[in-house]
């Protein structure tokens, strides 16, 4: 059988004028206009590792360039879904990504405000009968223009409990994501295995997310570059000794419970920065500009990590009240 011609429509009726072709849009000065490559130059330099969020980062900005560029032209589009879910251990740089993230989209134009907001299941379901839908909305109104982060999303959905209130911020959620994706983009981020599950539970959630980011967990060297760069923005530095000993250090906390990786080496370099204050305090006297910005390698090694062999910040069980959990850091 054969197919029958389609039947010719005259040019000027099609919105894809082929005699147009030859338009063309500066790529530069797009890219100028927008300062996206400022954005993207400082988060390669400002982060360390992190090579395939990186890499997904430039794809998604190239996306929104070549749509903003044939919007430039005429070529009308949907609004690309923006969509994302970050996954990862703690401490991994989630928030951080998302936070450039939201400036990256609103350089673009691609959101009015570029602000980010942060919440977590507390902040968006109620406790009784009709407290949900107006706490869920109350936070989207905040994050329109911006970004929503919604940490540890998959606490919305109990599976043990079908009237759980979640459902209906769920419910909300995925109007809204649909429904106003020109002006809100949700990023959803957790743990990998859990965020799986909540999305075999939840299709309607899944088939909105157009972007999976995984962030993998740091190696060593690269936590060590992580310290470097923290140590810098606050004005401290490793004697040869203390860099050394802070290696040792971060060999034995990556095995202990409650490791959460670029988040353990900020909270012990405020450790050690309590122990070098110490340190100078008892010593008394006159003190050098160099003293203030060294860290040496005792203010590391009287770290709990070596006396005691646990993390510092997990208290020991008997000063610990009944019940309460040791803290996530
Ligand atoms: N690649 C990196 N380079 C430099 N600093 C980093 C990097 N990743 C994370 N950090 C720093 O580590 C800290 C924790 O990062 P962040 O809060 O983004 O992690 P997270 O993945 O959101 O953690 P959680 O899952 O616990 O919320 C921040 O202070 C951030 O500046
Ligand atoms: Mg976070």
């Amino acid at each position: 059988m054969t197919v029958p011609p389609i039947a010719s429509t005259p040019a000027e009726d099609l919105s894809l004028d082929d005699s147009e072709d030859g338009a063309t849009v500066d790529m530069a000065a797009v890219l100028e206009e927008s300062q996206v490559m400022e954005v993207l130059e400082k988060l390669d330099r400002d982060l360390v590792g992190l090579k395939p969020v990186k890499t997904r980062i430039r794809e998604i900005a190239a996306l929104l360039l070549v749509d903003r560029m044939r919007g430039g032209l005429g070529l009308s589009s949907q609004a690309p879904s923006l969509h994302m879910c970050f996954t990862g251990q703690p401490g991994t740089g989630k928030t951080t990504v998302a936070l450039r993230m939201a400036t990256i989209l609103h350089r673009l134009g691609f959101v009015r405000k570029g602000h980010l907001v942060a919440v977590t299941r507390d902040d968006l379901v109620g406790q009784y009968i009709g407290h949900t839908a107006p706490k869920t909305k109350d936070i989207l109104k905040k994050a329109m223009g911006g970004v929503l982060f919604i940490d540890e999303a998959y606490y919305l959905y109990r599976q043990e409990n079908e009237r759980d209130y979640g459902q209906e911020t769920i419910e909300i959620l995925l109007q809204v994501m649909e429904n106003q994706r020109d002006d809100l983009v949700v990023i959803l981020a957790g743990y990998k295995d859990r965020m799986d599950s909540f999305f075999q539970s939840n299709p309607g959630m899944s088939s909105r997310i157009a972007h999976h980011l995984d962030f993998p967990d740091y190696s060593i060297e690269e936590l060590m570059e992580i310290a470097q760069l923290i140590l810098a923005e606050q004005m401290y530095r490793f004697t040869p000794a203390a860099e050394q000993a802070f290696a040792e250090y971060l060999e034995k906390r990556m095995a202990m419970p409650y490791f959460s990786n670029a988040r353990s080496v900020r909270n012990g370099i405020d450790r050690f920065r309590l122990r070098q204050a110490n340190r100078l305090f008892a010593k008394g006297g006159r003190v050098s500009k160099a003293d203030l910005i060294t860290i040496e390698s005792d203010d590391i090694y009287a770290s709990r990590v070596f006396t005691e062999g646990i993390p510092d910040e997990v208290k020991p069980p008997e000063a610990s009240p009944a019940g309460e959990e040791a803290p996530a850091h």
